[in-house]
């Protein structure tokens, strides 16, 4: 009888210890297509394996434009969630507004400053401080191919300049196939046109317009090369396209229907999650004319000021979760990115991923390392929602000329 309630009290005192350190986390996010949610899934495990309770705040909306209005009215209501995935220069905006958590005890006792490679790290901190923790590196300038649209068009090998597009992209259409599977909305209109940048203009070209907002750069004849590639682009697209989601346009290529998609490598964990195979099903190549260029674009969460003791456990788990290895391995293999993590082994990972693990590298010595536009790694939101959707109005209108869009372009880089 002693025995039993003393084993009753150990077992009560064992509960009661984990609960104190077991607490809520509320994770806001826009992972919902299906490869994404699968790779979400992995967070929530390994949060809800150390006992912590895992509340999702999923809203959905690629690119994250309505997650973003959805956070702000929590933050403003004084109810924030405890970690939203934000990224790039909003993190500065958020870390602004003195609602977010310094991580730097943790950061410092897991050697963050050593793991990360400094181009990220600096978009963690504000004034020294990190208020963000990485989850990955998604390359943004890839064209994605079906290998059966490709065969039935008679496409030999991937296109590796704009003109082996086009020819590619011809022969896709004359076998009655759509040759670019396109979801016209803002972020992926400019997702493409970044793309078409980076290659008509090389990295440089691409760091001076859209990053430095360089007028001369927005008024040279370069930029006029690349909206007009952008515009011929669009002639290869059907007429579903207007605001169709990107994982639709992914589904046309993993159905045969369509031959190409330009898009970040989430499209790769769309492709995976239907069972497709990479280098067999679908192919992966550097857009056209940029292969020794890479546009990073870097998911992070931010987390916010909470109260409860057993939340910041939590959201502090959370964090050091995200950047241990194990869940740099499961998520990105999920998720078709890269670790953000350095030294992180890859043999588990696909050619694809390889292929994006050592360009990362490489540009990031060489120069040819620039910070997505479209996925808001570069410029303040507020002049990034403008440029894009000067962009997508050119993109819309035929009407509109390439002249008149330059202008307006430069006209939009200078909002504040
Ligand atoms: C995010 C990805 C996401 C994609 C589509 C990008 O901006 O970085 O994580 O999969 O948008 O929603």
């Amino acid at each position: 009888m002693w025995k039993l309630t003393q084993g009753a009290a150990v077992a009560l005192g064992l509960v009661a210890a984990l609960s104190a350190s077991a607490g809520e986390v509320e994770v806001l996010h826009y992972w919902t297509s299906g490869g994404e949610a699968k790779s979400a899934a992995e967070l929530k495990k390994i949060m809800q394996g150390k006992g912590h309770t895992w509340r999702d705040f999923a809203v959905a909306g690629g690119g994250g434009d309505s997650a973003m209005t959805v956070l702000k009215s929590r933050v403003i209501s004084g109810n924030p969630p405890s970690a939203a995935q934000v990224k790039g220069p909003a993190i500065q905006e958020w870390a602004e507004e003195g609602v977010l958590s310094p991580m730097d005890a943790l950061a410092k006792a897991e050697k963050w400053d050593d793991l990360l490679p400094k181009v990220v790290a600096d978009v963690m901190k504000y004034k020294g401080s990190y208020v963000a923790v990485p989850v990955n590196v998604h390359r943004v300038n890839w064209l994605w191919a079906s290998s059966d649209a490709l065969k039935k068009a008679g496409v030999a090998a991937m296109p590796k300049t704009w003109d082996e597009f086009f020819v590619a992209a011809d022969k896709l259409k004359a076998a009655g196939l759509v040759a670019v599977a396109h979801g016209g909305q803002n972020w992926q209109d400019f997702t493409t046109f970044e793309s078409v940048v980076l290659g008509v203009g090389g990295p440089r070209f691409y760091q001076d317009a859209l990053v430095k907002l360089d007028g001369k750069a927005l008024a040279s004849d370069t930029m006029k090369k690349s909206l007009e590639t952008f515009r011929r682009i669009k002639g290869y697209t059907d007429p579903g396209a207007p605001g169709r989601d990107w994982n639709l346009a992914t589904a046309m290529l993993i159905q045969g229907k369509a031959g190409f998609q330009l898009m970040g490598d989430w499209a790769k964990g769309e492709f995976m999650a239907a069972g497709k195979a990479p280098g067999k099903d679908f192919l992966c190549a550097a857009a056209p004319g940029a292969a020794s260029a890479f546009t990073f674009n870097v998911d992070s969460f931010i987390l916010f000021k909470l109260k409860d003791a057993g939340a910041q456990k939590a959201q502090s788990d959370l964090a050091s979760a995200i950047m241990g290895p194990g869940f740099q391995e499961v998520f990105n293999l999920n998720k078709g990115s890269i670790p953000v993590r350095t030294g992180q082994p890859m043999d588990k990972f696909d050619d694809c991923a390889k292929l994006s693990s050592k360009d990362f590298a490489e540009t990031a010595k060489s120069g040819g390392l620039v910070p997505s536009v479209a996925h808001g790694m570069a410029i303040a939101p507020a002049t990034e929602g403008a440029i894009k959707d000067a962009v997508s109005q050119f993109w819309n209108d035929d009407k509109i000329s390439v002249a008149d869009a330059m202008k307006k372009i430069a006209t939009a880089a200078k909002t504040k």
